[in-house]
């Protein structure tokens, strides 16, 4: 550590250095909202070609999850640790436990990345979430099924994303055919919920615990990967009300700094059950980047370097659309033609199908889109 974090709230100096786990789109947004505010990032990853490294400043490879020398010399090359995806080994999180400078905590990233924990730290914190339980042979699996009310997701506990490890289960054979393709793995099955809609809430803490919200946003997803993302959403203000709380209580839980998403499910009683924890920067706060003074990237760039938090406040209202797989980057054109939308393009390398290779922002005047303005709030 160059600067050591002698005060918690002390803020790093301009072109201290930041190091980001991860090389990936959210790496990329992140390092190009810290060089405007004059930090410098580091990436760790396998990769020197990850999309982050158009425009960060350096880069570790790691040549394994127990890479301990190149986890030493990333750590002591930077003044803070910082996170772009919890998919990451064991073995790698419990090097980078022993690392004071991380924001958020290894040990929370580990806890995000981990369904069954998750869903446990959020029942003790009195956030409910849908029916669940750890299971792993055939017979458990239909057994959760027939008591869920007939259909359940078997999903793994770590390393999902997109969708990718779950199977849905409606009958006894599906159950069976979940158990061996999934075998091997830690599972959970969840009851499968008929919601009304699905919200996220993005929020950032800062190491004095104070927190900047932005505004629920209406998550549409197919195939299990996010579509699109809208502010406003189409809820009422007490369930926006009820997501907001049940961010910062995950948020005050486990004593996070930077930035974080929660998802979840809107029911149609209108209550609000969490799905999953992101403890970094969300797909579904990517509007931000346009529609607000500062986006969740500068705003986890603010928190983890003990800068104040910025106003959340929207100034538009906002349609995000993910670019996804080829016919997704064959949309490229039209999105550069089309008035008040902002294409970002994320420079990887291959447009394999089912891969998110951009996003793009339809902006309208705010208060446009119904459902009543609301705006963010410092909670
Ligand atoms: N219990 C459930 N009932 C109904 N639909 C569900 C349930 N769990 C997940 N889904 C659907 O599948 C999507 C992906 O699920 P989940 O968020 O658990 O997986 P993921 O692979 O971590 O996705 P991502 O990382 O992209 O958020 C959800 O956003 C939702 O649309
Ligand atoms: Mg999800």
């Amino acid at each position: 550590m160059r600067w050591a974090m002698t005060r918690a709230s002390s803020p790093l100096p301009r072109g201290a250095v930041i190091g980001m786990v991860g090389g990936g789109q959210l790496g990329r947004m992140t390092s190009m909202a810290a060089a405007r505010l004059g930090y410098r990032t580091h990436i760790l990853s396998d990769n020197p070609d990850d999309p982050a490294m158009d425009v960060a400043w350096r880069h570790t490879r790691l040549s394994s999850a127990e890479d301990a020398a190149a986890i030493a010399a990333f750590a002591a090359a930077v003044d803070v640790i910082t996170f772009e995806t919890e998919n990451l080994p064991l073995p790698l999180l419990a090097l980078l436990e022993a690392q004071p400078h991380c924001r958020p905590s290894a040990a929370v990233v580990r806890l995000c990345g981990d369904r069954a924990e998750e869903k446990r730290f959020l029942q003790a914190i009195g956030v409910p979430t849908a029916p669940w339980a750890p299971v792993a042979t055939a017979e458990e699996i239909e057994a959760f099924r027939r008591q869920a009310g007939g259909r359940a997701i078997v999903k793994t506990c770590r390393s999902g994303y997109d969708g990718k490890g779950q199977m849905r289960v409606a009958d006894a054979t599906a159950a069976a055919r979940a158990a061996e393709a999934l075998a091997g793995k830690a599972l959970i099955a969840e009851a499968v919920l008929d919601f009304t809609c699905e919200v996220s809430v993005v929020l950032a803490r800062d190491v004095a615990g104070r927190i900047a919200a932005f505004d629920v946003t209406h998550n549409l997803h197919r195939e299990g990967i996010l579509r699109e993302s809208r502010v406003p959403a189409p809820i009422a203000p007490e369930v926006a009300a009820r997501a907001l709380a049940a961010a910062r209580r995950v948020a005050e839980g486990l004593d996070y700094v930077g930035i974080m998403a929660l998802e979840m499910f809107v029911m149609p009683d209108g209550a609000v059950l969490a799905n999953e924890i992101a403890p970094r920067p969300h797909n579904s706060g990517h509007w931000t980047m346009d529609a607000c003074a500062a986006s969740q990237f500068e705003q986890h760039v603010r928190a983890i370097c003990g800068l104040p938090l910025a106003d959340p406040t929207r100034h538009a209202d906002a349609v995000m659309e993910n670019l996804i797989g080829p016919e997704g980057a064959a949309r490229w054109e039209e999105l550069l033609a089309k008035p008040r939308c902002v294409p970002h393009w994320y420079g990887k390398a291959e447009a394999r199908p089912g891969r998110k290779l951009g996003h793009a922002t339809t902006l309208a005047p705010f208060g446009t889109g119904g459902h009543g303005p609301r705006g963010g709030s410092m909670l």
